[in-house]
């Protein structure tokens, strides 16, 4: 069984490497040239740990890349999309470049069967809207729905050792080949009709915003009524119906995923006429998250306008350089509209952030991110700045303003520093 993947994006190019990794032998393909040349030195084109080791040990033996989409047609079996949905200007998925993609595979001059596997987040419809396109030009052929569920910077664990694999499939034939696919993964294989694979994806993540969300909200309950939301994460985690994860106070939820796809949920709803009510409140939750810890700032200092702020991590999460969607965004942009200067550190995600900041400076290192500053913003939790040396901390003010709730509230008080959480004391 060949695989060949469509798009060397962060799902792509995991997904590839990692089926290349299992023994399969794998053709990547993507329009951007660039990034396919870097991809043939075996050079990735993002970080995400562990991901150069085994395209290294792949390369020139189970896995190549290349920009030519009939090539990589003709020679798979099972073709995977894993290209970019992201919102257009009404917040709707934008399906386009699936659109453009199964024109090309429909005008292959190939009749051997494959499959269409979408790994791609899709509105729920869409891989009949795929079908119909390719059908009108070829019919040995199947559409599947297989949602992806990796998480940046843990992506080749999740890879390996997905929770489950959703397999959205219309025949037998089909089904029989995704299984046969996964065979060897030690996860449960859940098979489904197209459109319900289509659906958990976003039901999926907007479940999870809405644990973050939610404990956001109570965090912020916490603070004005004296309560500590590591406590309340303790109390309510342990109920199994709960369950602990995605219960960590913050600055809210960013990143290439929960914002487009929460969005989307409430688009689809609307088309149809349902009011998507909860999806509509974790999504304006998590926009008021993102500009509080603004007005922290705002309410300690009166006046933010000439303050320097030094500020630790970019990216939307650690073990990441992805910066899309990332609240580091939001808050760094609403502190220079209040006339502070920013210096910023981030161990991995400085050379993206560098393209979205004119006005940024960059700092090498923690520390001198932290120099002559009035305050310091830890904006993503980066295990670096856990071990904080605090006889390090050449600050102006020492003022810390923990957006990830990282920092001991004690210890920091007991080096001297003023030490604002989210939603502890
Ligand atoms: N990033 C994640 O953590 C994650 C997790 C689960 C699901 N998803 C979903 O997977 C999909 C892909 O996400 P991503 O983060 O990998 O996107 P990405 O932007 O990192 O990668 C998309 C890739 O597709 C390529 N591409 C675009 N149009 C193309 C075309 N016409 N032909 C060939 N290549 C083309 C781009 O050059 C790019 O390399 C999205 O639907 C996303 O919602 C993402």
């Amino acid at each position: 069984m060949r695989i060949g993947v469509i798009g060397t994006g962060y799902v792509g190019l995991v997904t590839g490497i990692c089926f290349a990794d299992k023994g399969f032998k794998t053709t990547c393909m993507d329009k951007d040239k660039e990034k396919i040349a870097k991809l043939n030195k075996g050079i990735t084109p993002f970080f995400e740990p562990g991901l150069d080791i085994i395209l290294k040990r792949n390369l020139e033996k189970n896995i190549e890349f290349t920009t030519d989409i009939e090539k990589l047609v003709k020679q798979s079996d099972i073709i995977f999309l894993c290209l970019p949905t992201p919102p257009d200007n009404d917040g709707k998925a934008d399906v386009k470049a699936l659109i453009e993609v199964a024109n090309q595979i429909a005008n292959v001059d190939d009749d051997r069967y494959k499959i269409i596997a979408i790994k791609s987040t899709t509105p729920v419809g869409t891989c009949d809207v795929i079908k119909k396109i390719i059908s009108e030009k070829r019919s040995n052929f199947d559409i599947v729905s297989n949602p992806e569920f990796l998480r940046e910077g843990s992506a080749i664990e999740d890879f390996f050792n997905p929770d489950r694999i959703v397999v959205g499939c219309s025949t037998k034939k089909a089904e029989n080949v995704m299984i046969d696919l996964y065979k060897n993964f030690p996860s449960p294989i859940l098979v489904m009709d197209n459109r319900s694979a289509e659906m958990v994806k976003y039901a999926a993540n907007a479940f999870l915003a809405m644990k973050v969300s939610f404990i956001n909200e109570i965090a912020n309950l916490c603070e004005v009524y004296g309560a500590d939301i590591k406590k309340i994460k303790e109390g309510i985690g342990t109920d199994k119906r709960i369950g602990s994860h995605f219960l960590e106070a913050g600055i809210g939820w960013g990143g290439s995923c929960f914002p487009k796809d929460v969005k989307a949920l409430i688009k689809m709803g609307d088309e149809k006429n349902v009011e998507m009510k909860i999806a509509k409140a974790v999504y304006d939750v998590n926009e008021r998250q993102k500009k509080l810890i603004v007005e922290k700032m705002k309410n300690r200092f009166d006046n933010l306008k000439g303050k320097n702020i030094a500020i630790w991590g970019l990216s939307f999460k650690p073990n990441t350089d992805d910066m899309r969607s990332a609240p580091s965004i939001d808050v760094i942009n609403e502190l220079i509209k209040h006339g502070c200067t920013i210096t910023a550190y981030d161990p991995i995600a400085m050379e993206n952030a560098k393209k979205i900041f004119s006005n940024v400076n960059f700092a090498k290192n923690m520390y001198q991110a932290s120099e002559n500053s009035d305050a310091l913003i830890i904006l993503t939790e980066w295990d670096d700045f856990k071990k904080i040396n605090w006889s390090k901390m050449k600050m102006n003010q020492k003022i810390i303003f923990d957006g990830r709730n990282i920092l001991n509230p004690e210890e920091a008080r007991q080096n001297g520093f003023e030490y604002y959480g989210i939603g502890v004391k």
